[in-house]
């Protein structure tokens, strides 16, 4: 087993999680540093609950949880493990209003609708309000490659275009086509690709600089 996340999944007996299995171990690389802190962590998707309780036991008691889903049922959840609010992933004002409820946000995991057009919206919105070191992350990119869910393989509406316009967008000091995607612009310092996850990380960036040092 790669860590706590995953021994909580596998001993809950609690509402349902649904998570694919290697995703744990990555959870866990970009998560990690943020354990028993008063993160301010967002999952967008709800489902059957369960998910918020394992970010619970994993984050601790000073962590600001908060989950959004389009499913009023979800509502249940509310104030169980952390906040649960209704609304839709691609409606702008109502995640900047749940933003403004979390006092800022620091973590992001997108496991909503997986529709490429939701994805690219949430991200629109919230990368922007990101805390500066802070990270994104989105899984089940696999269904980028899928049309029923907006996307397609090489097809410009995918998320996963979306993902290699971001690495140009990352080298736009050597090139001269500027940054494309405008919500990450000037604060993308590392972006991690992963089977079916792509992980977004935000710091303020300055133009890079080299050197020189030592005996010719
Ligand atoms: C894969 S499930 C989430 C699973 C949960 N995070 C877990 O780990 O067990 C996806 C959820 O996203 C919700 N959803 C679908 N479209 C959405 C949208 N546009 N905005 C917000 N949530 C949405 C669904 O209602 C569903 O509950």
């Amino acid at each position: 087993m790669s860590g706590d996340l995953e021994r909580f999944f596998w001993s809950n007996d609690g509402p349902i999680v649904h998570k694919w299995l290697h995703y744990f171990p990555i959870y866990e690389r970009y998560f990690g540093a943020f354990k028993g802190k008063p993160v301010r962590f967002l999952e967008i998707g709800v489902s059957k609950g369960g998910s918020l309780d394992m970010w619970r036991s994993y984050f601790g008691p000073e962590a600001v949880i908060f989950g959004i889903d389009i499913d009023p049922n979800c509502a249940e959840f509310d104030g169980r493990s952390g906040a649960v609010r209704i609304g839709s992933q691609d409606d702008p004002e109502f995640l900047a209003k749940v933003v403004e409820e979390m006092g800022g946000l620091d973590l992001v995991l997108d496991d909503g609708s997986h529709h490429s057009r939701h994805i690219r919206k949430s991200l629109d919105t919230l990368f922007p309000l990101l805390s500066d070191g802070g990270v994104y992350m989105i899984e089940d990119l696999h269904a980028a490659y899928w049309p029923s869910f907006g996307g397609g393989y090489r097809r410009p509406s995918s998320f996963m275009e979306v993902v290699k316009v971001m690495i140009d967008d990352m080298h736009h000091w050597y090139h001269s086509r500027g940054e494309k995607v405008q919500a990450t612009a000037g604060g993308l310092s590392g972006l991690h690709v992963h089977d079916s996850i792509t992980v977004l990380e935000k710091q303020a960036l300055s133009r890079p600089a080299h050197a020189q040092r030592g005996r010719n």
